[in-house]
């Protein structure tokens, strides 16, 4: 299973694993793959927080920080202050929205939320995330940088290679890699639309190949809906360097979730996942429930674009984490998973989920290399 990757990096195998989750981060790039924080959504300090907790336990190994860095957002005032920019965004947003919000999170029983702390604005503008970057730079084990919509800007992708790390950056799209490739980009991600969280179009087994032969010389990992040996097997054997796993991870005992969540993403099967606008204003799979049902089902609000429908679900979004277990919460809560949700049904720790997956991987290796035995 290794590649020419996992030595550039310093890693054993090539199976990355996003989560927002601190512990899950660096339990896998302890079993010998790659932990990326998700830090998308993160306030500069709470990085630095999660980073320093990071430093400290992961000993030698070396792990990945995923932030959003920005594409363009037509229309997106041009204001560095990120409260400044924050309350400029929240006045665009017209009343009915947040109206609509709180009646689906009143209608469900979702407890207000209980602290003084207003809405802020999430990741995906320039103002939010270039801190997150400059923290990342600073980290020395994290010698992977890794942006998630579109084309990260070409002057921080030079200034991370001038730090020694690498950058990657997601794509479900073969006419992207171009302006990834002239941006400097050394690894593409390849992001099948079974995946969980933003998603394009195209299944993983029709993207991954031609993904690699539109990214060569740059490798590729693939995405989306890879949760079993057998499934990475098929990444490899499209051409890809390494695996990119995101929804594996939600349901491991190391990642910290209120127990009603896990539950939900535990008892899921791969047909309960949807794609929707109606979380970030951009296509995301999240599982379906009466949240993505009501936004879908009326004709009055359609969900805005990124970032403001992003303030409109912020509150939501937090008060559904929180309060997952109270009253109807599941049925409005954002739980961000793709397809493969269906595969996971009990908890594992990380180690027993990379004991299950070299298992089944060499299963697999092994039935094929039997069906090759009459060829030659
Ligand atoms: C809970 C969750 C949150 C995600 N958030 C982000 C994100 O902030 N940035 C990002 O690059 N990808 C994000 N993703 C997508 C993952 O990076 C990865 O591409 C995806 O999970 C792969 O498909 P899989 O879920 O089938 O493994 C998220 C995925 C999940 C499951």
């Amino acid at each position: 299973m290794k590649t020419e990757l996992c030595d550039r990096l310093g890693i054993d195998v090539p199976i990355f694993a996003f989560s927002h989750c601190r512990d899950v981060v660096v339990a896998v790039s302890k079993a010998g793959g790659m932990g990326v924080l998700g830090a998308g959504t993160y306030t500069p300090e709470k990085l630095r927080e999660e980073l320093d907790w990071i430093d400290e336990h992961i000993g030698d190994k070396p792990y990945g920080i995923d932030i959003v860095l920005p594409m363009k957002i037509p229309g997106l005032p041009d204001i560095e202050d990120v409260d400044e920019l924050t309350q400029t965004l929240l006045a665009k947003v017209p009343d009915e929205y947040f109206e609509y919000a709180e009646s689906l999170l009143e209608a469900h029983g979702v407890p207000a939320w209980d602290a003084n702390d207003p809405i802020k604005l999430m990741g995906w503008t320039e103002a939010t995330t270039r801190p997150l970057f400059e923290e990342a730079l600073n980290r020395d084990k994290a010698s992977l940088i890794v942006n998630a919509l579109g084309t990260p800007p070409k002057d921080l992708v030079d200034r991370a290679h001038e730090r020694g790390k690498l950058v990657g950056a997601l794509t479900g799209k073969p006419k992207h890699v171009e302006s990834h490739k002239v941006a400097g980009v050394d690894i593409i991600i390849a992001n099948g639309a079974e995946g969980g969280g933003h998603v394009g179009e195209i299944g993983s087994i029709v993207l991954w190949p031609q993904l690699v032969d539109a990214a060569a010389p740059l490798p590729v990992l693939a995405a989306g809906g890879i949760g079993n040996g057998r499934q990475i097997l098929a990444a490899l054997a499209s051409g890809a360097q390494g695996v990119w796993t995101g929804s594996m991870w939600l349901t491991v005992e190391e990642a910290q979730a209120e127990p009603a969540q896990k539950q939900s993403l535990l008892d899921a099967s791969s047909e309960d996942t949807v794609v929707t606008r109606s979380w970030t204003g951009k296509r995301a799979r999240v599982l379906n429930n009466d949240w993505n049902k009501s936004w879908e089902n009326q004709s009055e609000l359609k969900p805005l674009g990124l970032p403001l429908q992003g303030l409109v679900t912020a509150d939501a979004w937090r008060r559904t984490e929180k309060y997952a277990g109270v009253a109807d919460t599941q049925k409005v809560a954002l739980n961000i998973a793709g397809q493969v949700i269906g595969q996971f049904n009990e908890v594992q720790t990380v180690r027993q989920v990379f004991e299950r997956l070299f298992e089944e991987y060499l299963e697999a290796s092994s039935h094929i290399n039997d069906l090759n035995k009459d060829l030659f």
